[in-house]
């Protein structure tokens, strides 16, 4: 989010190749009308991970169809988000049960100050929820991503445990296959259905300018989470359910978006701002001409309401320039 005219210089990565490390591709498996010959491989290499190089200039989602139609395994549920695969491994992007660094092996890059070409190993990058060791305030701006090594797989390895991702992976399969079995599953199936859910609910980047989710969803500890729970309970009733995810360490992941739209922001406008109507979690441009101040005081304001509704503290996934 530019937040004033910007006094310098944009550099955008061109560097634009996707290339398969080790072994030849194998012929395309995700095609079931083609001659396929997965079954007839060794267990071995099926499972063995598939290295794929590719530059930080190619746009993520030209990756995940490539992968799905090479019928590679890891970035299907991670289709239609926009953005660069340099970008993908700072930010470590995340969707529908997969973070980027579930398939990253390694991060290339160009160190500015050694002025040398240097290379992270995935646990090296430090990665957390939309959290790198690249985005730490004495190490931003300094490495320059210039290819990242991701491990894929022939092996199918459906994620389908988030929300009802499963349900509708199960409706699409039936209707084109008219088999429900997740062995016939491909990565191809599973990326038409995230892109679905996606345009169900996500502003189309090309037509409407925001930048994903705004913020983070908070993670609060399990005492806050249940007076949350319980305040929500008095309100609508007993059956009531407030959308959560418990994390192995105790504490809770609240969905921002919920949080958002009970304080009334879903829809709202503010100058050329709004909070998307079907996603209250995005602040888009509505107007194509919203000023830096219009997002900012929308940002603010949902930050302050929030707090003094829940106590919680948003934090802004956008990166403000
Ligand atoms: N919800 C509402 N009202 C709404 C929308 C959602 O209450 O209008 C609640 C629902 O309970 C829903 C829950 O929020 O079940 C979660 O919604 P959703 O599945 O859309 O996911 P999210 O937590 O809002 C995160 C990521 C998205 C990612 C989706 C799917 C963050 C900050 N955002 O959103 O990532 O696509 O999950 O995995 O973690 C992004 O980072 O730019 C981004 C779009």
């Amino acid at each position: 989010l530019f937040t004033d005219d910007f006094k310098g210089t944009v550099l955008h990565s061109k560097i634009d190749f996707i290339e398969i490390l080790n072994g030849s591709p194998e012929p395309h498996c995700d095609d079931r009308d083609s001659l396929c010959h997965c079954e007839e491989r060794s267990d071995v290499a099926i499972s063995s991970p598939v290295l794929v190089s590719v530059g930080a200039g190619v746009v993520f989602d030209d990756f995940c169809a490539w992968a799905a139609k090479e019928g590679l395994w890891g970035v299907e549920n991670l289709s239609y988000i926009p953005g660069e695969v340099g970008a993908s491994a700072v930010q470590n992007i995340g969707a529908y049960g997969v973070e980027v660094k579930d398939v990253i092996h390694k991060v290339y890059c160009y160190d500015t100050v050694e002025e040398e070409f240097v290379s992270f190993s995935v646990e090296e990058c430090g990665y957390g929820y939309r959290d790198s060791f690249f985005k730490r305030p004495e190490i931003k701006g300094r490495y320059v991503v210039t290819h990242v090594v991701f491990a894929l797989s022939r092996e199918p390895k459906p994620v389908l445990e988030y929300g009802h991702l499963k349900e509708a992976v199960a409706d699409c399969h039936f209707e084109r296959s008219g088999s429900g079995d997740e062995k016939s599953l491909t990565p191809t199936m599973i990326r038409k259905v995230i892109i679905r859910i996606r345009k169900e609910k996500l502003p189309e980047p090309s037509v409407k300018g925001s930048a994903g989710s705004f913020f983070k969803n908070p993670v609060v500890p399990m005492e806050q989470f249940l007076k949350i729970e319980a305040a929500a309970k008095a309100e609508h009733g007993s059956d009531y359910k407030v959308p959560h995810y418990d994390l192995p360490d105790g504490m809770v992941k609240i969905p921002a978006a919920w949080m958002i739209e009970q304080c009334g922001w879903k829809g709202k406008r503010s100058g050329g701002a709004a909070v998307w109507d079907k996603q209250p979690l995005v602040i888009v441009n509505h107007t194509g001409e919203a000023y830096p101040e219009e997002i900012i005081g929308l940002e603010k304001r949902i930050i302050a309401s929030v707090r003094t509704r829940f106590g919680v503290e948003l934090h802004p996934e956008v990166e403000h320039v």
